[in-house]
């Protein structure tokens, strides 16, 4: 059944592990076997009811099913670039591990023709980068993975050509980025080094194609590159935001930030820049999160604290359905203010869980989620100002890539200690990866030697070799004081130990 509602669009948050409840459907005709995975994420109510968990179901007879999913919110980019004309057509395709945004470009005018996007066809084998190379090192994994996604970024392409009306032929030039495992398993290289300590692949360069190799239906001799990656998890799609911000051409210092299952980092200027990466976990796209869902319909996107109480703005003006990662940062910012949440992270006054607006409640778990994703991120900033020999007041712009960095609240980042920077050195820059793989496709043939030398100007810090990362980490994990603008536990608050989980996977 997977694949059949995967090809639909439905999502499958854990890989289909049957962990996360998130392919939860209503049978309403019909029988499905109900499974041991089923009978433990499953109360005895609704499986009497016909809940089942689709990843876990073996489709054996016609059924009717229900289901609430959302839709995928995917960045696109339309942000004006300048260019010196190039002939032919162009395609920019950012790859991401859930999405996948491509785009059409005449390259003589500089003008987007079509733009396609998709949910990643790889996302039914895992939802994030370490479940997808787990799958990956496994027996024929990486091969499955590789002709997946190469088969579907060939039909998007053939999608573009036939929404812009023109010759294919005329595509000259591919630029895909992505992460690290994205780039790995793509372009067919071992990820087993990405599996294990110290989490780092020797093949992290531009990988160059032809487009006959790839299977795809444009002239054969049209170039294919994926652009090259920076460091352990850092990948080209950090590169392309270096690209976009043009962070190494600048005087000032300045910093990019990706948030997402992996948080990735860069701050420099042209004198240099260093790199890292960080397993902040799902709390910011709204997963691990117990009524956590996508930025969509139904979801809590905004908290505000007014006379005293908080007011919700959902998304779609329907009733609420659950939390999405903006209007998480934005309740825990208003718990804090309301000082029903302490800067250790605990309800005050012992209460479990907090009703933001009924049905949907903030759990303690889901503020450890949180911690947990900000303590890396922010600890991440930290650790590399330091090793720049700088600290936050030296930083001109943090830029926020990446859709979830166009709707976080910048005051609630804040409050809750994401962020250290006042908020107007802080700006969104939406999807830096596609406008930097865009901007790739107008340099002159035989220019790549520049992303070479942008490499070797960008050090990878690897945090989880950081004899300071741990503290950092812990430290950061809690939130500020009201008004005091400092970082850690509250005073007299220790950490609690079993909140503490500082091992980042990469
Ligand atoms: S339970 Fe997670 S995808 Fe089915």
């Amino acid at each position: 059944m997977r694949d059949l509602l995967f090809a639909q669009g439905v999502e499958f948050p854990c890989g289909g592990q049957g962990r996360c409840r998130g392919c939860r459907i209503h049978v309403l005709e019909g029988q499905v076997s109900v499974n041991d995975a089923q009978r433990e994420r499953l109360s005895a109510e609704e499986l009497a009811q016909g809940w089942r968990l689709a990843c876990q179901c073996m489709l054996e007879d016609d059924l009717v099913i229900e289901l609430r999913q959302w839709d995928a919110a995917i960045l696109v980019d339309e942000t004006p670039f300048a260019f010196v004309p190039r002939p032919g057509l162009g395609v920019a395709v950012d790859l991401g591990t859930t999405t996948l945004v491509t785009q059409l470009l005449d390259r003589s005018t500089g003008r987007v023709l079509a733009v396609r996007t998709a949910l990643n066809s790889q996302a039914r084998f895992g939802a994030d980068v370490m479940s997808r190379v787990q799958f990956g090192v496994a027996k024929d994994g990486a091969q499955q993975l590789r002709e997946l996604i190469r088969q579907q970024i060939g039909s998007l392409i053939e999608q573009l050509v036939f929404a812009a009306k023109v010759p294919e032929a005329e595509i000259a030039d591919v630029v895909v980025v992505g992460n690290t495992v994205m780039h790995h398993l793509f372009c067919g290289l071992d990820v087993e080094p990405l599996s294990r300590y110290p989490f780092e692949s020797e093949h992290l360069g531009l990988q160059t194609f032809r487009a006959g190799d790839l299977g795809w239906k444009l002239s054969s001799q049209a170039r294919v590159r994926f652009l090259p990656c920076l460091g352990g998890f850092v990948g080209s799609d950090i590169l392309a935001g270096i690209l976009a911000t043009n962070l190494s051409e600048r005087e000032d210092l300045n910093g990019l930030v990706d948030l997402g299952t992996n948080g990735e980092i860069v701050i420099g200027n042209r004198q240099g820049l260093l790199c890292a990466s960080t397993a902040a976990g799902p709390a910011f796209e709204g997963a691990r999160i117990s009524m956590g869902m996508r930025a969509s319909t139904g979801a809590i996107s905004e908290v505000k604290v007014e006379d005293h109480r908080v007011n919700c703005r959902v998304l779609g003006n329907v009733p609420p359905q659950g939390l999405c990662g903006s209007g998480l940062v934005d309740a825990v910012a208003a718990g804090l203010e309301l000082e029903r949440i302490q800067p250790s992270g605990r309800f005050a006054n012992g209460i479990g869980a907090w009703e933001l607006a009924a049905p949907v409640v903030l759990t303690q778990s889901d503020i450890r989620e949180l911690q947990l994703a900000k303590g890396a991120i922010a600890a991440g900033i930290r650790i590399l100002l330091d090793r720049f020999g700088s600290s936050a007041g030296d930083l001109k712009k943090l830029y926020l890539a990446g859709a979830f960095g166009n709707y976080i609240n910048r005051a609630s980042a804040q409050r809750i200690g994401l962020i250290s920077f006042p908020s107007e050195k802080v700006e969104a820059a939406g999807n830096t990866a596609l406008l930097g793989a865009k901007l790739a496709l107008f340099q002159p043939e035989g220019e790549d030697g520049s992303f070479a030398s942008l490499r070797h100007r960008t050090k990878h810090v690897a945090l989880n070799a950081d004899q300071g990362f741990q503290d950092t980490y812990v430290e950061e994990m809690g939130f500020p004081n009201a008004g005091a603008g400092v970082w850690g536990l509250g005073a007299g608050e220790t950490p609690d130990p079993n909140a503490q989980n500082p091992v980042p996977r990469t």
